[in-house]
């Protein structure tokens, strides 16, 4: 069985897709630990109420990144992690962190990456007149919002839409995406192929397209 640990710094709903996902499938997985940045994290209590542990490394607690990144480790390893999983995490890591779970640490952006890493990114993708936004699972590396890819979801732009409306929709595909993606690693369907690109080994596709299969809406 596979130890998951999720990392949140808000309220959590990618955290409770995958709870969901992975108590409704089966998965040979369990979620080991829900740790946050912040106690006021409103996806601490949702854990808690999963029956997950959960734990709180407060980053002002800490004299710099490096103190912070070191003790969020020694946290992290405690639990035995397989696979982190970054839900909401809104940190800067430091490169000796990431190395530390090289290949096992995955993140969702609410992107298409490469485009729009960092914040706003839904504001940034309307004002720059795209017609097409979406958010993306990539494997950590030490680049902010950067590494290979996983899994991506594609929500059209509409013309009337603000950045609520869109992150909205966005969210509700990430909650899609993320739990398929954790569960391809616990099933030990991904693979790196020789560029570096992620390899799915199922027939099931890595991009995810709102309103696929059904009437638009
Ligand atoms: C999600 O939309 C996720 O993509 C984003 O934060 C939100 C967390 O929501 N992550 C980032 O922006 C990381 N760069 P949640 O706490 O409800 O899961």
């Amino acid at each position: 069985m596979k130890n998951l640990v999720i990392l949140i710094s808000g309220r959590g709903s990618n955290m409770v897709a995958i709870a969901e996902a992975c108590a409704a499938e089966g998965w040979d997985a369990r979620i080991s630990a829900v740790i946050s940045n912040r106690s006021d994290a409103s996806g601490l209590d949702r854990a808690r109420a999963w029956g997950i542990a959960t734990a709180v490394v407060n980053h002002r607690d800490f004299d710099g990144r490096e103190a912070f990144d070191a003790a969020l480790a020694q946290v992290i390893d405690s639990f035995s992690p397989d696979l982190i999983v970054l839900a909401g995490f809104m940190r800067i890591l430091t490169p000796g962190f990431v190395q530390h779970y090289a290949g096992r640490m995955f993140n969702i952006h609410p992107s298409l990456l490469p485009a729009f890493p960092g914040l706003h990114t839904h504001r940034r993708a309307i004002e720059a007149g795209c017609k097409l936004a979406g958010t993306t699972v990539h494997v950590v590396t030490p680049e902010l919002d950067h590494g290979p890819i996983v899994a991506q979801a594609v929500v059209p732009v509409r013309p009337d839409d603000t950045e609520d409306t869109l992150s909205a929709r966005v969210l509700a595909m990430e909650h899609q995406l993320y739990p398929r993606a954790v569960r391809w690693w616990v099933d030990g369907l991904l693979e790196a192929g020789v560029d570096g690109r992620i390899v799915l080994r199922t027939g099931e596709s890595q991009l995810l397209i709102e309103g696929d299969g059904r009437p638009p809406g």
